[in-house]
């Protein structure tokens, strides 16, 4: 048997590698990718061999990461139950793709994860890997092996002289990538908890956080950010500067129950600050250039569309559709927003575009007033007569 496992370092994948190899003589090749995490490859490689693993390969998948995940999710104004902005979930189809390439050209017939049973990962890793390879045998160890506890887990590893990093004090379970990091475990568990301080690990608190806050500038083209405060970057280093800015204001501080795929809820913490600023950005310039048609019935698709990710379904007929509207929706999507980041908060300022809807002659209450006011009345009685008809019908049935 030859696995490509996606490997983290942690100690689930690290048992696992050893696991595989007593139980069934396998041939572990340990796969990671960088996606932003602050993870030190070398260190890795190391870690991987050194546990038992037979190659160790790291893909630099950031770029592919922003641009075929994580701008659709933008442009989606994907938010999973209102507040979540996916970071975890759609990393999972991307990884799960690298691993497929690497299984054909390993010619490996299995595919492994370190996914629990009761999550939502193993089944966005598992739908990717059926979609895309299912030729390929999937094995999930942790759902299938005889550790009952975590202390049994960390006894096998210290028998098989796995190094063990978690420890009593930091029981928090973390998944990181440059669009944000998911928090869960420990006492967070309580959801009537405040979340300590020391489970942030990229955002300031908002108690600290300097207290008049700073102003940004965002600008978009097509839906894309492609400026901050007026230079030129490339969408990537957008989100990892705004990952900087944001976070020292203490921005994308998130505390969510919510409805996991399996069934339970769950309560999270992420911490996004790039997201949310992205997110409230992109909003903001589409609620300027959209017909209120096209922004009602565009909002409309994104609980689909955050749905589509956090189960998994990312390889889907139903998700190129979307993307095929939401493409052409993006097509005046250009200008820029401006926001100040404060004590935690992102607050719109102002937006601007050349091709906003806003008229400031027929909005305005001061000289210059172009509406007119005597139209209105017409408007009103013929927009009005269903009212008339049921305020007819009503008063009579009172009686
Ligand atoms: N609940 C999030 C999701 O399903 C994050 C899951 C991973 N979280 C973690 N702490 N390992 O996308």
């Amino acid at each position: 048997m030859k696995v490509i496992l996606a490997y983290s370092g942690g100690l689930d994948t690290s048992v696992i590698i050893r696991w595989l190899k007593e139980k069934f003589r396998a041939q572990v090749i340990a796969y990671t990718t960088n996606i932003g995490q602050p993870d030190n490859p070398s260190k890795l490689k190391e870690k991987a061999l050194g546990t038992g693993a037979s190659a160790f390969f790291c893909e630099d998948l950031r770029d592919k990461f922003v641009t075929e995940y994580i701008l659709p999710s933008l442009q989606a104004d994907a938010l999973y139950q209102e507040k979540y902005p996916l970071a975890t979930s759609l990393s999972r189809p991307l990884i799960a793709s690298g691993l497929v390439a690497l299984a054909r050209k390993e010619k490996a017939d299995t595919v492994a994860h370190g996914c629990t049973g009761k999550g939502n990962d193993q089944v966005r890793f598992e739908l990717a890997f059926r979609y895309l390879a299912p030729e390929l045998k999937i094995l999930a160890p942790v759902r299938e092996w005889e550790f009952r506890t975590r202390e049994e887990e960390m006894e096998y590893a210290q028998r098989y002289h796995i190094p063990v990093s978690t420890t009593k004090k930091k029981p928090y379970s973390i998944d990181w990538n440059l669009w944000g990091i998911s928090i869960e475990c420990g006492v967070l568990e309580d959801p009537w908890n405040e979340p300590p301080e020391d489970v942030f690990q990229i955002t300031v608190s908002p108690k600290k956080a300097p207290a008049k806050g700073e102003v940004i500038t965002i600008h978009f083209e097509k839906g894309i950010p492609v400026k901050l405060n007026g230079r030129t970057l490339s969408p990537r280093e957008i989100i990892e500067k705004l990952t900087e800015v944001g976070g020292r204001h203490g921005v994308g501080r998130i505390d969510l129950v919510e409805d996991r795929l399996v069934g339970i809820k769950s309560r999270e913490i992420y911490e996004a600050p790039a997201a949310v600023i992205l997110h409230t950005a992109h909003k903001e310039l589409e609620r300027l250039v959209m017909s209120r048609e096209m922004f009602d019935f565009k909002l409309s698709l994104a609980p689909w569309y955050s749905r589509i990710i956090y189960y998994g379904q990312w390889f889907s007929h139903l998700r190129e559709c979307l993307d095929g509207f939401i493409r052409e929706s993006q097509r005046y999507v250009s200008g820029e927003v401006r926001l100040r980041l404060i004590k935690g908060n992102c607050l719109v300022v102002g937006r601007r575009s050349p091709f906003s809807l806003y008229e400031e002659k027929l909005a305005t209450y001061s000289q210059g007033d172009i509406f007119d006011h005597t139209a209105a009345k017409g408007f009103i009685q013929i927009f009005g007569l269903p009212a008339v008809l049921e305020g007819e019908r009503w008063r009579k049935d009172q009686k």
